[in-house]
């Protein structure tokens, strides 16, 4: 761990942003579902090294413009590259280029044990074709050893040693989640998408999932990561982009985008003109 606390923003991704050389880079992503448009006209940099927080209201769009850049759907228009190289909307082949997720609804293979589930993640990178795989040749071996011995390191980095062999379904929450994250590490990202990564935490949890996700900025990934929990935000990220009914509203530095009112007034809205107080009850 070299980061234990929040750092306003990191020197490596404060260089790299000096340099001009983002990881993500999107312009114009816009999703529209019959009349209604979920994400609209959003320009947005990610570069190594820096946490990037996208918040915004229930229903602004986070998720769904997650799954535009993970290729889950097909942008309506605009465009998406991961260092410099525009992405085709297959999920395949996004993770590939070296982008991966987490879910908001955690997603994992339960009858998998924790190993099994990291494994999976490898995949993309292993070169052993169907047959090779069928037959089990030594490529096969080799590459199940390494991959093997690769989960094995993953899963003690986010904190699960001694969990390799439960099944997924039996874990607590909480590591499911760290679980899930070992699982998009191991196809080895440049870009690490997060989608509500303490939601259902407790607070024991969730400081331990913030002390992770330092660690994997710290390694020099980039980190987009959607949350609700505004002290999470407010203390780990670099910068904050808020989204607000699918529109990009304010983005910037935790501090500016914290006393932004705009931002206040997205979440808790405006008071009606003609709202009465409860002392005003005839
Ligand atoms: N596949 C879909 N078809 C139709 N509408 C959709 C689809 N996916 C999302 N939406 C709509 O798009 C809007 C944005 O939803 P989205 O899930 O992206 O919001 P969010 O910001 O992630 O919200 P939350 O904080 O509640 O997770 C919502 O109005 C939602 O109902
Ligand atoms: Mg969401």
């Amino acid at each position: 761990m070299t980061s234990s606390s929040a750092s306003p923003d990191a020197p490596a991704a404060r260089r790299a942003r000096e340099q001009g050389t983002p990881i993500l880079s999107t312009r114009g992503v816009t999703m529209r579902f019959g009349g209604l448009t979920a994400v609209s006209g959003v320009d947005l940099d990610v570069y190594p090294g820096e946490i990037m927080g996208l918040i915004g209201p229930n229903g602004a769009g986070k998720t769904t413009f997650f799954n535009c850049l993970t290729g889950m759907y097909r942008p309506t228009s605009g465009e998406v590259r991961l260092d410099g190289v525009l992405l085709p909307p297959k999920p395949r082949q996004v993770v590939k280029a070296g982008m991966a997720r987490t879910f908001q609804n955690i997603r994992l293979f339960n009858n998998m044990t924790a190993l099994e589930n990291v494994m999976v993640g490898r995949i993309c990178r292993t070169s052993a074709g169907p047959i090779t795989s069928i037959l089990h040749g030594p490529k096969f071996r080799r590459e199940e050893r390494e991959s093997r011995a690769h989960a094995r390191e993953l899963l003690a980095y986010v904190g699960l040693a001694g969990s390799e062999e439960h099944l997924a379904r039996n874990l607590p929450y909480g590591h499911q989640r760290r679980l899930e994250i070992a699982r998009a590490l191991a196809t080895g990202p440049k870009l690490l998408l997060l989608d509500e990564p303490t939601a259902g935490m407790n607070p024991q949890e969730t400081r331990a999932a913030e002390q992770l996700i330092l660690r994997i900025r710290d390694s020099g990934l980039a980190v987009l990561v959607i949350e609700h929990d505004m002290r999470f935000i407010f203390t780990l990220c670099d910068r904050v982009l808020c989204l607000v009914r699918g529109e990009p509203l304010v983005e910037g530095t935790p501090a500016l985008v914290q006393g932004d009112p705009r931002v206040i007034e997205a979440y808790i809205g405006t008071p009606e003109p003609h709202a009465q107080g409860p002392g005003d009850e005839r």
